[in-house]
């Protein structure tokens, strides 16, 4: 038996040549069997005009004959031009489900660092400058950037998740460009959410490395673009490629600054107790471990 289950146009704008297009599209069953077709409705190309009339006899000369009839419509059923269409289509939505694959990938990668490193969870590490940290704003240092396997800054909101409601540990790990290895831990850790500029809460320190955030407590965040320190300019801006950081009126620590040994200050990684502000640190790591 011979159904039919819908017909209607499907108008769409081409994507190779931005004309609209029109089909009408016809979908029949025939005992089970579902076939689609689309008939499309681009115009035909104009008949061939008709043969003038003969000469009439000689004397009075006759009048020509009638115009022929104007051709039939060419033929409309061109299906190549909408398969093409709909190989586009199938390309996009396969693009759009790898975005949403990578996007899942990335919350699996962030699920899977809450079990890493014995029960730690880093949010932030450097060793060798292949992420650029220095120059970000606060959108970024919002919502993370880098690679999970490299240097990555994990994100604000995350940090902020991880933190709230929980007891954390905060570690902090160090090396020189000379080799020299040096940590900060700290009790209690925690960093409130985006409506107080993500200010930091962090207190008990223990370690040898000195304590360089005990002056960055009950600080906001800031970045270059986002002020929130305790000066009259603005901490991030002047220093330029020091990333965003608790800064106060300005640091004793600042580990998102662009990386590599300058010598200048105003870009080192810097954990002043440890190397001073003129020596930029190598690599760090900050780790969390909550309760
Ligand atoms: C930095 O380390 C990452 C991850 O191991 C590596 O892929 C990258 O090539 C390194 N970059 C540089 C500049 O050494
Ligand atoms: C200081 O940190 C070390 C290394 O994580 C740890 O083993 C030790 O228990 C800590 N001491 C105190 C008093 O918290």
């Amino acid at each position: 038996m011979l159904l039919q289950l819908a017909a209607f146009f499907l108008c769409y704008t081409s994507l190779v040549s931005g004309q609209q297009r029109c089909n009408y599209v016809t979908i029949t069953s025939c005992d089970g069997d579902v076939t689609t077709t689309a008939m499309n409705l681009v115009r035909g190309p104009k008949g061939d005009a008709g043969l003038p009339g003969n000469v009439g006899p000689s004397g009075i000369s006759g009048r020509n004959g009638d115009k022929g009839a104007v051709g039939q419509k060419g033929d409309v059923l061109d299906l190549e031009p909408f398969n093409r269409e709909m190989r586009i289509m199938e390309n996009k939505i396969r693009e759009i489900n790898n975005q949403a694959e990578s996007i899942t990938q990335r919350l699996i990668e962030i699920h899977r660092q809450d079990f890493r490193e014995d029960g730690w969870t880093v949010f932030q590490r450097r060793f060798n400058g292949s992420v650029v940290f220095g120059t970000r704003v606060w959108q970024e240092y919002k919502n993370g950037f880098g690679n999970f396997n490299g240097e990555f800054w994990l994100g604000l909101d995350e940090i902020h998740r991880l933190t709230s409601g929980r007891l954390c540990r905060l570690h902090v790990n160090l090396v020189g460009f000379d080799g020299s290895q040096a940590f900060a831990e700290y009790s209690s850790f925690a960093v409130d959410d985006e409506s107080d500029n993500y200010r930091l809460h962090v207190s008990g320190y223990n370690g040898t490395a000195g304590d360089s955030l005990a002056y960055h407590d009950g600080i906001q965040f800031s970045t270059t673009d986002r002020k929130h320190d305790r000066t009259n300019w603005n901490c991030a801006l002047q220093r330029g490629y020091s990333g965003g950081w608790w800064y106060n009126a300005c640091f004793h620590s600042a580990l998102n600054a662009e990386w590599g040994s300058t010598g200048d200050f105003k870009r080192n990684i810097i954990w002043q107790h440890w190397k001073g502000v003129h020596e930029s640190i190598k690599e760090s790591t900050m780790k969390i471990k909550c309760h």
